[in-house]
């Protein structure tokens, strides 16, 4: 099994060039089926989601081409074909195929979506909003069956901002008759950088970025080109790693409205930071102050940064506690940090408690899931002697050129086959 072997204690300097959203781009793929012929994206991260993604493409007769970050989509021999599970099963965002197809062909088949098993992550409310626009669906064998005649918008209301759920009805929108109406939607950037890729093809969307979304139903639309927005959590994990063991760490093409519930709690917890232009340059902070931190959707502290600030608050002289409210089981990473020498105590399903600071200590762990195997990657950098990190793939799965970009930096950082 492949593993990340870190020697740590090495302070980091340079610059760091932060990729293309890898939540962004994992839409944008799917969503370029509605394209009658051709679609080009740019900035498209290097990571395995993608390959992933590609290749139920090229499985639905599409000609994928990738050159220098960009992706060239001919979606004009697109045939609509149920999705194997060994391909929807790799992550969560194959799900994004159910709106696009049933908007271009008013039928869907394909098995549960994959992705970090950090709760139940059901899809309830995206399979709500389908029924509303008029489609039938059926599960069958753990395989959904959704159809519609005709597909028809209307007002939408979401129990809960949902980004899965805002991006795939925008998808289904899209090839709906007439005006739908998304209340109470999810905020997030990588639900504006979709809708620019839609209105860019021809799909007239307003209020992206706000909790009111409309999108008229447009079928005709093609040459969709988009730039996919800068990672703001791979720039949160790497600007964590330099309060940390950073010195004038640069971190390139932030867009810091994007950031914003970060940079607030680096203050809170003490750590200085500048800002110019798309750089953030940051040193390593010598006095960590414990703060409480609570994850909600956008603009409010992101959840997919927890882990990696769970790892920063060991190193806080006192007690910190993180309240997660998004996902029922998004702290397995606490144990493998605990057995690097952490004090992280679950108090329940959604409340850790971090007691430090503690020097943490170099040993084999196992990533659990993506953001948990960032906070042991980021404690590996901070431990004294080597830290293995196993199972590595899920970190590969989001954070493109991971080893080179450390490395760079001045990292002491492997990746074993
Ligand atoms: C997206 O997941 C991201 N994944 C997640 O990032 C991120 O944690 C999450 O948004 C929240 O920001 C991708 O974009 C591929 P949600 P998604 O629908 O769309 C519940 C990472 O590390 N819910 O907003 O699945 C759900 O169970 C990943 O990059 C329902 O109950 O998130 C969860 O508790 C991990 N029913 C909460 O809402 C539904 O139909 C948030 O889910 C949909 C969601």
């Amino acid at each position: 099994m492949a593993k990340i072997v870190i020697k740590g204690q090495k302070e980091l300097s340079g610059e760091i060039n932060i990729s293309g959203a890898k939540n962004s781009a994992v839409a944008l793929i799917p969503a370029a089926t509605l394209c009658k012929t051709k679609s080009t994206i740019y900035n498209v991260p290097e990571i395995r989601d993608i390959d992933y993604l590609i290749k139920i493409m090229e499985h639905l007769n599409c000609k994928v081409e990738e050159k220098d970050g960009a992706i060239t989509i001919d979606s004009s021999k697109l045939k609509n074909k149920p999705i194997p599970e060994e391909l929807s099963v790799q992550m969560r965002a194959s799900y994004y195929f159910m709106g696009a197809l049933l908007a271009k062909f008013g039928k869907v088949e394909m098995s549960f979506p994959g992705g970090c098993n950090i709760g139940a992550r059901p899809i309830d409310i995206h399979i709500k909003g389908f029924e509303e626009l008029g489609a039938k669906v059926e599960i069958i064998k753990n395989r959904y069956i959704i159809k519609a005649k005709k597909l028809v918008g209307k007002k939408i209301y979401f129990d809960f901002p949902s980004v899965g759920a805002t991006i795939n009805l925008m998808l289904a929108a899209s090839g709906a008759e007439g005006t739908t109406i998304l209340e109470n939607a999810a905020m997030e950037p990588e639900i504006v950088n979709v809708a620019s890729f839609l209105i860019n093809m021809g799909v007239n969307v307003r209020g992206a970025g706000t909790k009111t979304i409309e999108i008229d139903g447009n079928k005709n639309v093609d040459n969709g080109v988009v730039d996919v927005f800068p990672d703001r959590i791979e720039c949160g994990t790497y600007i964590i790693l330099g309060a940390l063991v950073g010195k004038n760490l640069k971190i390139k093409g932030i867009i810091k409205e994007h950031i914003g519930a970060l940079l607030m709690k680096l203050t809170e917890i003490g750590v200085d930071y500048k800002i110019e232009g798309d750089t953030l340059t940051i040193s390593k902070c010598n006095d960590i102050k414990p703060v409480n931190v609570k994850t909600q959707v956008f603009p409010g502290f992101p959840t997919d940064l927890q882990q990696p600030i769970t790892t920063l608050l060991t190193q806080a002289k006192g007690t910190s506690y993180i309240e997660e409210t998004l996902y029922e089981n998004r702290f397995k990473n606490t144990y493998d940090l605990n057995r690097m020498n952490a004090i992280t105590n679950i108090l329940t399903l959604n409340k850790l408690e971090i007691r430090g600071p503690r020097q943490l200590k170099g040993t084999k762990v196992i990533a659990t899931d993506l953001r948990g195997g960032a906070s042991l990657f980021i404690a590996g950098l901070i431990a004294s002697g080597t830290t293995e990190i196993e199972n590595c793939e899920v970190i590969l799965r989001g954070y493109s050129y991971i080893v080179e970009k450390l490395t760079k930096v001045g990292a002491d950082i492997k990746y074993i086959e």
